[in-house]
């Protein structure tokens, strides 16, 4: 069955570790994710943006995870990433997603509390978690491109924001951005600590393919209990199937060339889920 991130994210917080967030386009990732997660005794979070939604339907994408689910005894959740409108969110709760991303960070600072607070009233009832953002994560995210300036976020807003919306979960900009980094990445680790002391709530890094494993380490110890990973899961699944089809030119077969990017998207999160510290927390 699948489980919310309300529990997971909150042994997290208690016990000092991040779940990973793994954005999954394909049954394949989805049967990876599952696997690494699964060989590591680790809880896991499968997530995906409004485009990978609109590519195939909520439905198609809940009934691989929920399968996935299904299949184990890991904690699995599946997550609606970067919800971009409240009808979204809706869908989403709809359709069985379980836990909830309303991201208004592109709007207001009114606006953005308007509309998660929205979100939470009406998930909730179902007890259905919700995550939100404030602060941006620069780069080219989904659809939105978030720029190269990150505003960060402010603490005292933060704080504000999780009192009056009633978010599980809050997602930071502290210097990181979504997609491939141009040079290495400068986040605000201050920032972090700062919100930390003010907001009780499990905190959320986005961005992170690319960010050095020791920086994510840290930002860890400094409170943030999720990390999403998106650019690197499809690289790798990429760089499987081109390997694949490089040594075996000719292939029609896609069960062959895809499993060679299952292979290397189970490798890359097994390393991650060591770097977010969750193995052996499945239970
Ligand atoms: P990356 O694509 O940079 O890993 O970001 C993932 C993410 O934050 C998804 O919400």
């Amino acid at each position: 069955m699948l489980t919310t991130t309300k529990e997971i994210l909150r042994k997290a917080q208690e016990g000092h570790y991040a779940v990973g967030a793994f954005n999954v386009e394909n049954m394949e990732m989805v049967q990876a994710v599952l696997e690494a997660a699964e060989e590591l005794r680790s809880p896991v979070i499968m997530q995906t943006t409004p485009s990978t939604v609109r590519y195939a339907g909520l439905d198609y994408y809940l009934a691989n995870v929920r399968t996935a689910a299904e299949k184990t005894d890991i904690p699995v959740v599946m997550h609606l990433d970067h919800g971009n409108s409240f009808e979204l969110a809706m869908q989403a709760l709809r359709t069985g997603y379980t836990s909830i991303m309303i991201d208004g960070s592109h709007e207001s600072f009114e606006d953005n509390m308007k509309v998660s607070k929205s979100v939470v009233e009406a998930c909730h009832p179902s007890g259905i978690p919700v995550e939100a953002e404030l602060g941006k994560v620069g780069g080219k995210e989904d659809d939105l491109d978030g720029g190269d300036n990150n505003p960060y976020t402010d603490p005292e807003e933060a704080k504000e924001f999780v009192k009056k919306t009633g978010v599980d979960s809050l997602a930071v900009g502290i210097g990181t951005a979504h997609g491939i980094y141009k040079g290495e990445p400068k986040l605000q680790f201050d920032i972090l600590s700062e919100i930390s002391k003010v907001v009780d709530i499990p905190l959320v890094l986005h961005g992170t393919s690319g960010v050095p494993d020791e920086a994510v380490k840290e930002c860890i110890r400094r409170g943030i209990c999720k990390v999403n990973y998106a650019t690197d899961l499809r690289i790798a699944f990429t760089e499987g199937l081109e390997n694949y089809l490089k040594k075996h030119p000719g292939t029609i077969d896609p069960k062959k060339y895809n499993a060679a990017g299952r292979a290397k998207v189970k490798e890359y999160v097994m390393e991650k889920i060591k770097v977010c510290g969750s193995e052996g927390k499945a239970s």
